[in-house]
């Protein structure tokens, strides 16, 4: 008997997942590790019986049609969905499978990355070890001095499983009050010592904003003009959720007129942001390339749970992880 065909949009995925499908599947791999043009996307899903996406792969109808019937799984190796078209994907009973949860300690790590390089100023500090700046002052005690945790207000905006580890992760910090915001109250956030605040409360109160949330209409560039006008000048803010959610021309406005301190991105529109992008030179803004899940172990079980859920969804098992 025949072995169902999977296509596989990248080179890179972990050899213990691609093992795992090896054995079961006939695997057909875009043979880089950048994202596949649409154009081979189109051409090759067609006849596929399942497809393995990378959150880079826009799945949408025109993705179906060309994959035509024979397609009945899409496992995304990510825990975000907002790259797939859910309802055109369930109209055709087409089973989704993601990785949610796996990559909430690492990218609750960077997270803590990302507050500290901000606040305590490390990129900057590095470039004055490499410029020079260093030599000239040795030691001087407000020179390249910061703003830490300790006695301040972090304001979390989403409180799914990122958000709560963010909390756990600074609770060594000496944070003052933690305080979140989402769509209603979470006995993890009693359980933490968090607050459940409005949105315009976590503006006005935040130290420290970290938006972990969900792209959806309702945050799609929720942080705007408006919010950032609420927010304090000396805040900073770290999105490690989607690039999306906030406006990215308010964000550039309240950094160059310090409206707010500091931004620590880890997502952004576009992704990859092009070399000579706005948001490269201001100087107050750190930019990581999306790794907020980028830990050998993490992306291992994301790569063999992505796996799974494709050997399970053509086997008409129970899928570890279905999205719908
Ligand atoms: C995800 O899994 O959606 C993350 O953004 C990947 O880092």
């Amino acid at each position: 008997m025949s072995k169902p065909k999977v296509l596989i949009t990248r080179a890179d995925i972990p050899k213990k997942g691609l093992n795992m499908l090896n054995e079961k599947c006939e695997l057909e791999i875009w043979p880089k590790n950048c994202p596949m043009p649409r154009d081979e996307l189109l051409k090759k899903v067609s006849g596929k019986d399942a497809l393995l996406c990378l959150l880079t792969d826009k799945i949408d109808k025109e993705v179906l049609d060309a994959a035509g019937p024979s397609l009945k799984i899409i496992a995304t190796l990510s825990a975000g969905h907002d790259h797939l078209d859910l309802s055109e994907i369930k109209s055709r009973g087409i089973k989704v499978g993601y990785t949610p949860g796996i990559g909430t300690e690492a990218t609750a790590e960077l997270t803590v990355a990302l507050l500290l390089a901000t606040s305590r100023r490390l990129f900057e500090a590095h470039g004055e070890v490499i410029n020079g700046g260093w030599r000239k002052c040795a030691w001087s005690p407000t020179w390249m001095n910061g703003w830490g945790l300790r006695g301040s207000t972090v304001g979390v905006f989403g409180f799914g499983s990122i958000g709560q580890a963010v909390v756990r992760h600074l609770l060594g910090f000496g944070v003052k009050r933690f305080i979140y915001t989402s769509r209603s109250p979470k006995k993890e956030g009693t359980e933490l010592g968090a607050l459940y605040v409005s949105f315009d409360e976590l503006l006005r109160e935040s130290d420290f904003i970290v938006i972990t949330c969900a792209l959806t209409d309702e945050t799609r560039e929720i942080f705007d003009d408006e919010a950032f006008a609420k927010m304090k000048k000396s805040a900073i803010i770290v999105n490690i959720a989607r690039g999306g959610v906030i406006k990215q021309e308010a964000l550039i406005k309240a950094l160059k007129t310090s409206q707010i301190r500091a931004a620590g991105l880890d997502v952004m529109t576009p992704e990859p942001l092009p070399t000579d992008h706005e948001l490269i030179g201001t100087p107050n803004c750190i930019i990581m390339p999306h790794i907020g899940s980028a830990e050998v172990t993490t992306r291992e079980e994301m790569a063999t749970l992505t796996a799974a859920n494709i050997i399970a969804g053509l086997e008409d098992t129970t899928m570890p992880e279905k999205l719908c």
